[in-house]
């Protein structure tokens, strides 16, 4: 492999776009960072991109080519949807994340299940509907509970978990509606699946398939799994033996093997990372959806723990040179607690100055990584978003790692400052 540097374009501005850029700037290869759009954690330590819009295939294509870049991170799905990672690779420019037809995986629920089913994978079993009526009809019959998504991407809503019929009709309605824009033109309706969520995370070449370690995530507001789903709570890695066993874990890993295979065996290269959320049933890991990015906030717990040169995988990622052993692990573990904005993830309100991240910091073992921040007009740091920061911390152990990410909360503050206090206990026996 080349020591060259590389100039490279980061696309996004969550928290998984920081600790992205967090561990990309580890890499010896990293040359220039630049960050479209960036955030305020991100903006500190790469050069953004005043802009550039981000879902336009032709205009980053277009940036990156004029800045000599040479390779090209998509954080989020909607550019991967769009068609970004294509048009940068037929810009001759090495890309990390998959092309359009292969990000379908997650841009299209319908599409991830017909893959599913050809690969032999365990998921829920559904059934699709484009007219609204049938669709009522058919969620009559089964009864409740009952899941119903809307087809395409809903920026993690469009999944309506119900529990009453009454509750699945309306969420049918809503999709039908066009609450979710074209999203909800088709809607899968699916069995209920009972039992612990499990994230994991695999890098592909289209023909090897690397897989990261376990994490889980956090989705709902509220203490114990109480309120409305949100974008992620907290997560922590790995995911212990008493929760995930050995054969659960390679029961995962056969699952994300077999997709990238159908899909290579269709004609369809998956390069980047496939996300698999599994539900771990009483029948064994069965899929909840494929995502065809990292996670977020699973990659905040993920990546620190990560033994790589993230560069070079992300190029043997996209040139299909990807092994095994480019990657390790630390025995350590991870816990990540989100702090949002009152009121999330309803409505909230932004501009709020935050302090204290770098006492934070100076705690043995912690990052913070800025989900939804800015610089104020003065350069002060404030909030941008519902999730605000994720804080973050590795140690030896799980308590001692879950215990300093709770003390490094405590030392940053914000008006409104919301976190939820049971991130892991489901880790603890
Ligand atoms: P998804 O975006 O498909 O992962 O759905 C978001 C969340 O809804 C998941 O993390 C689960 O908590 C829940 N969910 C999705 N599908 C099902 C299912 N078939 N059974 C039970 N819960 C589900
Ligand atoms: N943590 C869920 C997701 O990234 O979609």
């Amino acid at each position: 492999m080349s020591n060259a540097k590389v100039d490279i374009l980061l696309l996004g501005s969550g928290g998984r776009e920081h600790a992205l850029l967090v561990k990309l700037a580890q890499s010896p290869r990293a040359g220039r960072l630049y960050v479209a759009p960036g955030n305020g954690g991100m903006d500190a330590m790469a050069e953004k991109v005043e802009g550039l819009d981000a879902e336009s295939p032709v205009a980053v294509a277009d940036w990156a080519r004029g800045h000599n870049i040479g390779l090209v991170v998509i954080g989020p799905e909607a550019p991967l949807v769009a068609g970004v990672a294509d048009a940068v690779r037929s810009a001759g420019i090495p890309c990390f994340g998959p092309n359009g037809d292969a990000a379908q995986m997650e841009g299209s629920k319908k599409f991830a299940k017909q893959v599913m089913a050809r690969a032999g994978v365990p998921t829920a079993a559904y059934r699709s509907f484009t007219d609204q009526e049938s669709c009522e009809a058919y969620v009559r019959q089964v009864g409740a509970p009952i899941v119903i998504k809307a087809d395409g991407l809903a920026a993690g809503k469009g999944v309506i978990v119900a529990k009453t019929i009454d509750e699945a009709l309306e969420g049918v309605r809503e999709c039908f509606s066009g609450a979710f824009g074209d999203a909800g033109a088709t809607v899968v309706v699916e069995e209920t699946l009972e039992g612990p969520e499990c994230s994991l995370l695999a890098l592909t070449d289209g023909k090897t398939v690397v897989p990261l370690a376990t994490s889980q995530d956090h989705k709902r507001a509220l203490d114990g799994d109480k309120g409305p789903n949100t974008g992620g709570m907290g997560v922590y890695s790995p995911v212990p033996e008493h929760l995930v066993s050995a054969e659960d874990l390679a029961a995962m890993v056969d699952v994300e093997r077999r997709v990238v295979a159908e899909l290579a065996s269709e004609g369809i290269t998956y390069s980047g990372c496939l996300y698999g959320g599994f539900m771990l049933t009483s029948e064994g890991p069965k899929v909840l959806e494929f995502n065809a990015r990292f996670g977020d906030p699973e990659t905040q717990v993920v990546l620190p723990r990560m033994k790589a040169d993230l560069v070079d995988v992300f190029l043997a990622c996209d040139n299909g040179t990807l092994s095994e052993d480019m990657v390790s692990w630390d025995d350590d573990w991870a816990v990540s607690v989100v702090l949002t904005s009152a009121g999330y993830p309803g409505s909230y309100e932004k501009g709020k100055v935050i302090t204290g991240i770098e006492k934070a910091e100076e705690m043995e073992g912690v990052t913070v990584y800025h989900a939804g921040t800015a610089l104020g007009a003065g350069g002060e740091l404030v909030t941008a978003g519902g999730r605000v920061l994720d804080v973050t911390a590795v140690a030896p152990t799980f308590e001692e790692a879950r215990s300093r990410a709770y003390a490094a909360c405590e030392l940053i503050d914000f008006e409104g400052k919301t976190f939820r206090t049971d991130i892991g206990l489901r880790a603890i026996r």
